[in-house]
């Protein structure tokens, strides 16, 4: 087998905690698929002395984290931290520039600076992945960019935030209004103490305007999304919508229409006979529509610290 592949992991969070534990419980199955062994060998993060429930002893620990990417040992680096620019894309940067690959599952830097650190990567002739990014743990990256590559697509579309969809079924199920569940959410840890991202439908702008540039081989533009969200969504709405024979989802959908791509999120009536309109609680749907394939549909965990874990 050949040498193990060396990975500088940068950030310890949810999905950081996730990936360590992940390549601790199924590294003989990885190593045995992969033909190498994934090892982790040096880590960084905010604060050294926290307790992640797992053993980071093992690990070299690095404060400062753009100096992961200068490590001699480190093969490979895998950004965790989030944020559309600050240390995460500091990090991007150093990394593509040290011709090294980059693993990431920051939506919000790829939105915006994706095609930048496409480009040095290309030029690097390095990876830069980014599975975890759209989507959580569905592996609809890799299905468009591989599984569908021989297809024309002509629509994508989907869940693509699994906090928003938690919501609206739950107004669907319970027959509340927004503002209540949104709290209820908080208190359960479903949602954010700002929750403006998810609920204004920025976060699935973000993962849109991924997916789209995957699905049409265009660059990231997130800038052209229109994006609302559900914030003012009534139970009465939901009900409404129900009497008419339709579910409320908040969807991304990108098209290639004949002015060019067309980008929007915002809460759809989905048909009851729709699969979409069965994607309940916090479960991400995608949708693509190839000329020969015909309709895929991907369905999965959209976040959490497994799923999140195994898309990295
Ligand atoms: N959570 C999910 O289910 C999910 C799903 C898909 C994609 N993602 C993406 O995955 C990424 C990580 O998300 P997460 O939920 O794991 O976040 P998180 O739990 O908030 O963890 C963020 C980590 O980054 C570290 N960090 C923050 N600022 C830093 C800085 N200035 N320098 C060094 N380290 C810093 C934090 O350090 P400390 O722990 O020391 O504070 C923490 O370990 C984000 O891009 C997110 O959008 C998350």
């Amino acid at each position: 087998m050949s040498e193990a592949l060396r990975v500088g992991l940068a950030g310890l969070g949810t999905v950081g905690g996730g990936v360590i534990r992940l390549l601790d419980a199924n590294r003989e199955l990885i190593a045995r698929r992969a033909g190498r062994a994934i090892e982790v060998v040096a880590v960084s993060a905010r604060d050294r002395y926290k307790d992640r429930g797992v053993d980071l002893t093992r690990f070299a620990w690095v404060d400062d984290t753009t100096a992961l990417a200068q490590q001699a040992d480190v093969d490979v680096v895998v950004e965790l931290i989030g944020g559309s620019d600050g240390p995460a894309l500091t990090l991007a940067r150093s990394t593509l520039a040290a011709d090294k690959s980059f693993v990431t599952a920051n939506k919000a830097m790829l939105a915006h600076h994706g095609y930048e650190l496409a480009t040095a990567a290309e030029a690097a002739r390095v990876a830069l992945k980014f599975e975890a990014a759209v989507a959580g743990g569905i592996p609809v990256i890799k299905g468009l960019r591989e599984g569908a590559a021989a297809n024309a697509i002509g629509r994508v579309y989907g869940i693509l935030n699994g906090t928003c969809n938690f919501i609206l079924s739950k107004m669907e199920a319970e027959g509340r209004d927004f503002a209540e569940i949104l709290a209820e959410a908080q208190a359960l840890g479903f949602a954010e103490a700002d929750p403006s991202f998810d609920i204004d439908g920025v976060d699935a702008a973000h993962k849109l305007s991924i997916l789209a540039s995957i699905a049409f081989g265009t660059r990231p533009a997130f800038d052209t999304v229109a994006a609302s969200g559900i914030r003012h969504l009534l139970g009465a709405d939901i009900a409404e919508a129900a009497a008419l024979g339709y579910r409320v989802r908040l969807l991304g959908l990108a098209e290639d229409g004949p002015d060019g791509l067309f980008q929007r999120v915002h809460a759809h009536l989905v048909p009851v006979d729709h699969p979409l309109a069965h994607v309940t609680g916090s479960l991400n749907a995608v949708v693509a529509e190839g000329n020969f394939v015909g309709r895929l549909l991907f369905q999965g965990a959209g976040a959490g610290d497994g799923p999140t874990a195994t898309a990295v």
